[in-house]
């Protein structure tokens, strides 16, 4: 069974709830009901709600951008998983490099929300990836190593077939430096090794690993056509319909090459 390609776009802290509709409503529209890709969008907390309600008859998937690993009480300013549910969240984006370098995650706090969102059936995008320092140094597999090990940590093989991994060098995000499709596999082929160390041939061969950092319509399919690389987790490219409705078209290609 190939795995199911995915091209999720994460809006950062882009988008009022009202913006966010408009720019929800064109790829609603193109996307439809197709099932042969899984397309995800992941509007900021103030427009889920919004964006849900129009995303409810099509298969276009709802994601957030983070997650509490806590179910309830007295966490101020922050969101469970349950709260996602409810509002029809499908995915949500954890450990982005983003929140770990400003905010401080820790591969034991995004293991923690992994867990959570698990729990409550919703499937995470575990973000991995290094920094160019660490590139350079040559550190990038030890560095992806031990976001794996921690971010898996206590996670059962048959939980782990339901997280996602997108793979973003964080030199790459928003800087318009893409790995190069060869780079980018190199790495992909890596982590799938380190699943399959963890869990064993067949769940690592089910997990989808996603590809982000400057991924847009004119890199996207070299990208995608790598074995390794099952989807994209979409930033920049994703504020603009045109952009990302073109990204969704090189996902089906893509999908149908490798069926
Ligand atoms: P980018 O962002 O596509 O703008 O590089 C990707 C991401 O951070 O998820």
């Amino acid at each position: 069974m190939p795995r199911t390609i995915t091209i999720a776009g994460n809006w950062k802290m882009n988008k009022t709830a009202t913006e966010a509709a408009e720019l929800a409503k064109p790829i609603i529209q193109a996307v439809a009901n197709q099932s042969e890709i899984t397309v995800v969008v992941c509007p900021p907390y103030t427009a889920l709600q919004t964006v849900g309600g129009l995303i409810a008859n099509s298969s276009v998937r709802l994601g957030a951008q983070n997650m509490s690993d806590k179910a309830s009480g007295a966490y101020t300013g922050e969101i469970s998983a349950s709260m996602l549910r409810d509002l029809h969240v499908t995915h949500v984006i954890l450990g982005h490099s983003e929140r770990r370098a400003y905010y401080g995650e820790t591969d034991e706090i995004v293991n923690k929300k992994t867990i959570a969102a698990l729990e409550n059936s919703l499937k995470p995008i575990l973000c991995v990836g290094e920094t160019l320092a660490e590139r350079e140094a040559s550190k990038t597999f030890d560095v992806i190593r031990t976001q794996l090990v921690g971010g898996f940590k206590g996670i059962s093989a048959e939980q782990a077939e339901n997280v996602i991994i997108a793979y973003e060098p964080v030199w790459a995000i928003g800087t318009g430096k893409t790995a190069t499709p060869a780079m980018a596999q190199e790495v992909h082929a890596y982590i799938r090794k380190e699943l399959t160390s963890l869990y064993g041939d067949t769940v690592a061969q089910k997990i989808r690993i996603l590809y982000g950092g400057s991924m847009k319509p004119d890199n996207a399919d070299a990208l995608l056509s790598e074995t390794d690389i099952d989807g994209g987790l979409i930033g920049g490219a994703a504020l603009t319909a045109k952009d990302f409705l073109a990204l969704v078209e090189s996902g089906k290609a893509a999908s149908l090459k490798k069926a």
